[in-house]
């Protein structure tokens, strides 16, 4: 508990320049955190137009941010850089990385920023399911790689997994702990384990309750039963909340190749259906709200 308390206090790392590669939901959402603190951001994807769902969230979250004083939100939202060209991971303090789940294309994308980023930028990934050793390995110097893990949404969940590998220095696991700690949030030290710590124990909760919509218990009842329980939030919801891409990659993450995936989850991946992001998952979204029409 101790241990826990201090971790990411002692540091004396004060990053001003912060590079997110990746503006999707958590991309996008990590890049507004740091804006909102001060922090100048560098907001990279393959295009403006895939950038501009993430301004226009941030500028949103900045407007509620500071009602009534609309230069500071002008000022947070100038914070957040479109940056197609990747042109900040050269001056960047911070790089964090939230692209898609896929390690051929992680590996690739940190070989490329190793080359650029300054040699004492902290290098970052925010996956969930690969293994931060496997993604360190592709670098020339594996200790600097470390895990930021947020949970969505980025705005209010106060845990964020630190995963360090044998091979991350000690300095790269205390500034990103010191790094956490200026987002307010809580940085929890977790091993390199499939899941980490909290997937690990709610990836088996989403996958029963997937299990039970395959066994024809529809997801509204399923959410109900479990939000009178006292959950914030039922698990098909969070399931649409977190993205069903990123539920397919947990589970292969945690049950391994030979994961059974539910077949309600299978049929709506097949569709084309992720979650709130696409509009469409177990239920229809708009504007964030769910339209409860699975
Ligand atoms: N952005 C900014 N603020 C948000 C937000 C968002 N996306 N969603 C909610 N909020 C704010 C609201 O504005 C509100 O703020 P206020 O109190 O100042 O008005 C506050 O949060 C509470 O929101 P609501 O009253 O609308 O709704 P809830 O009480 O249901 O809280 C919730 C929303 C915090 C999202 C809650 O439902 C919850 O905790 N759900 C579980 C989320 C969870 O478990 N996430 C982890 C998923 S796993 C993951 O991400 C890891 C990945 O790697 C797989």
């Amino acid at each position: 508990q101790e241990r826990l308390k201090g971790f990411g206090k002692d540091a004396d790392f004060n990053p001003l320049r912060v590079h997110v590669v990746g503006a999707g939901v958590m991309g996008g959402d990590i890049a507004t955190e740091c804006a909102l603190r001060g922090m100048i951001v560098t907001l990279q994807d393959q295009s403006v137009e895939r950038i501009a769902p993430a301004i226009a969230r941030a500028a949103k979250r900045f407007e509620r941010k500071f009602k009534g004083k609309p230069r500071e939100a002008r000022f947070a939202l100038d914070r957040v850089i479109p940056d197609p060209a990747g042109h900040g991971v050269a001056r960047a303090d911070v790089i964090i990385e939230a692209i898609v789940e896929n390690l051929e294309a992680k590996r690739a994308l940190f070989v490329d920023i190793e080359l650029r980023a300054r040699p004492d930028a902290l290098l970052a990934s925010n996956t969930s399911s690969l293994r931060i050793a496997d993604i360190a390995s592709a670098l020339a110097e594996p200790g600097r790689l470390v895990g930021i893990h947020f949970f969505n949404p980025v705005a209010v969940m106060p845990l964020v997994e630190v995963v360090r590998t044998p091979a991350s220095s000690d300095e790269a696991f205390r500034r990103a702990a010191a790094f956490v700690r200026k987002l307010d949030k809580l940085p929890l030290p977790v091993k390199d384990e499939p899941g980490f710590l909290v997937n690990a124990v709610l990836g088996p909760y989403m996958y029963e309750a997937l299990r039970c919509v395959d066994e024809g218990i529809a997801p509204e009842a399923i959410d109900a039963a479990l939000v009178a329980y006292g959950m914030p939030m039922g698990p098909i919801e969070l399931v649409d909340t977190v993205g069903l891409d990123i539920a397919v990659a947990a589970g292969k993450a945690l049950a391994g190749a030979a994961a059974v995936l539910p077949k309600a989850l299978a049929d709506k991946v097949a569709a084309g259906h992720l979650g709130k992001k696409s509009g469409q998952g177990f239920y229809t979204w708009q504007a964030g709200k769910a339209q409860k029409s699975a």
